[in-house]
């Protein structure tokens, strides 16, 4: 039988079809754009995405035998606000994870209701992206538009909805609203009425690898797929990643270097921050996980060197960089490009090159980018040790990973080895994982995890390289301590 993975991504949708052992088949990517109205907002329209999908899926089975297909799993961007009137058309385009425009509702959030009863009634404080914060704004700046809305849903349950009609979600991705009860997973009733909606207009929720329903007729015969495939609810992106290198149970850890960079700590029991830095969440195996978020990690990059470079031979920019050169540079980078979420939690914060000279040249820019993500997933990574979890070594995954440079460096930074997953597709593999649970393949995603998921390589971190960088890192955790009040006043 066939699996079909879709993870609906920030800048393209990426499918993936396997058979029930796990191998990949065929993979298809089908990007879509992004608009930024304003400094610091970010916004895509949800039928780009479904027609992405839809384009995607007749390349992905092209000559496969569809009757195979047994069922499909979404992966997707988390926070995303996509709100549907009563006709179920959508009402805005959707308001991103990464749209700063919410810094003040996230500020009456964490002052007014305040950080303690938001952390007691949902597991996390206020961050600018999540989908709670949205809503206030909406309410305040579109009133229109927020009394037509009928359904409330996040990016990947857009796709499932367009595929099965459902109005469903699934914990990992719900907690990422703010709106969930995270222990106990549940919506929050205070939290629905803090934000003037009711649990009528939410999704239904569901584990990820449950079964959501079967394919809607149109959606069948459109894709000449059998009415009988099942749909999982499947998973936050991130949840869905650490599914897909197998960072279920506890003693794991998944670092995703996508447009997002995130570091990812599943954990049996529930378990929060008290100083709210990284987000507890369900995780899509049934139990919890820590993640620390940073907005902009790949992204940096690809800004670097395609908006401002104009190459986007990413590989060629790094090509003169060697081993000897790491934790020399006295350049910094600070990858605040869409302001900051872990640990700082700072939507006014901005992207800075500090430390430049006369000889600062192209390689040192575009290493002094590699290093300021690498440094900030290091922030986040000290943040879960200031609560007492330790990480030995770490999966890695996503576009970044594909770097053997950028591998490096971050295993030196972080001083931990990094196992590379054989599969490179993270949230799409966990999400036709998902998928084959749903199926009854496996009997649990551990199960599955236990089978599919293999190491292909190992970074080790280098001693000397490692020292070097801790002391760079400590002059890095300077930089936005003192840039800090500057940020605020030069929108
Ligand atoms: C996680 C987050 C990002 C997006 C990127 O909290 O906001 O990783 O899910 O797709």
């Amino acid at each position: 039988m066939y699996y079909i993975g879709i993870d609906l991504g920030t800048s393209a949708v990426k499918l993936l079809l396997t058979d029930e052992k796990g191998t990949i088949l065929n993979t298809v990517t089908k990007a879509y754009p992004i608009s930024f109205p304003h400094p610091g907002w970010s916004e895509q329209e949800p039928a780009d995405w479904w027609n992405a999908c839809l384009e995607g899926l007749d390349e992905l089975l092209e000559g496969k035998d569809k009757s195979a297909v047994a069922a499909i799993g979404t992966a997707g961007q988390m926070h995303g606000l996509v709100a549907l009137d009563a006709e179920g058309n959508v009402i805005r385009p959707c308001i991103l994870w990464n749209d700063g425009r919410t810094a003040g509702e996230t500020e009456w959030l964490n002052t007014v209701i305040g950080k303690d009863k938001l952390s007691a009634l949902t597991g996390n404080i206020a961050f600018a992206g999540f989908t709670a914060p949205k809503l206030l704004w909406m309410k305040k700046n579109e009133p229109e538009n927020f009394a037509r809305i009928e359904k409330i849903m996040l990016p990947k349950d857009y796709i499932a909805y367009q595929l099965t009609g459902k109005h469903c979600c699934d914990y990992s991705d719900a907690s990422g609203m703010l709106l969930l009860d995270v222990e106990h997973r549940c919506w929050s009733q205070e939290m629905l009425e803090i934000c003037g909606i009711s649990e009528a207009q939410m999704p239904k929720l569901y584990e990820s690898y449950e079964v959501i329903g079967t394919l809607k007729k149109e959606t069948a015969e459109r894709l000449g797929l059998p009415e009988s495939v099942k749909v999982v609810a499947g998973a936050g992106d991130n949840a869905a990643a650490a599914v897909g290198t197998g960072t279920v149970g506890a003693g794991t850890c998944n670092i995703s270097l996508g447009t997002s960079g995130t570091i990812f700590i599943p954990s049996e029991r529930f378990g929060k921050d008290p100083f709210g830095a990284i987000h507890a969440f369900c995780h899509a195996d049934g139990a919890y996980h820590l993640m620390g978020c940073m907005l902009s990690a790949a992204s940096c990059n690809k800004w670097l060197c395609e908006d401002i470079l104009k190459t986007t031979d990413l590989a060629a920019e790094q090509a003169g960089i060697t081993e000897e050169m790491l934790g020399r540079s006295h350049v910094y980078f600070l990858p605040y490009l869409m302001g900051e979420r872990s640990p700082i939690n700072d939507a006014d914060a901005r992207g800075t090159f500090t430390g430049l000279t006369m000889d600062t040249t192209r390689g040192d820019l575009v290493l002094a980018v590699l290093e300021g993500v690498a440094f900030a997933i290091r922030d986040s990574l000290e943040a879960a040790k200031t609560i007492g979890v330790k990480v030995d070594r770490s999966k890695l995954c996503g576009g970044g990973a594909k770097s053997p440079l950028w591998r490096k460096i971050i295993a030196d930074v972080l001083n931990i080895p990094l196992d590379i997953p054989e599969a490179e597709e993270g949230p799409g593999y966990g999400a036709a994982m998902l998928a084959m649970v749903g199926d009854g393949v496996y009997e649990s995603v551990e199960a599955c995890a236990d089978a599919l998921v293999r190491t292909r390589s190992t970074v080790e971190p280098d001693p000397e390289t490692a020292a070097r960088y801790e002391e760079r890192y400590q002059q890095f955790r300077q930089i936005y301590p003192a840039m800090k009040g500057l940020f605020k006043s030069i929108k």
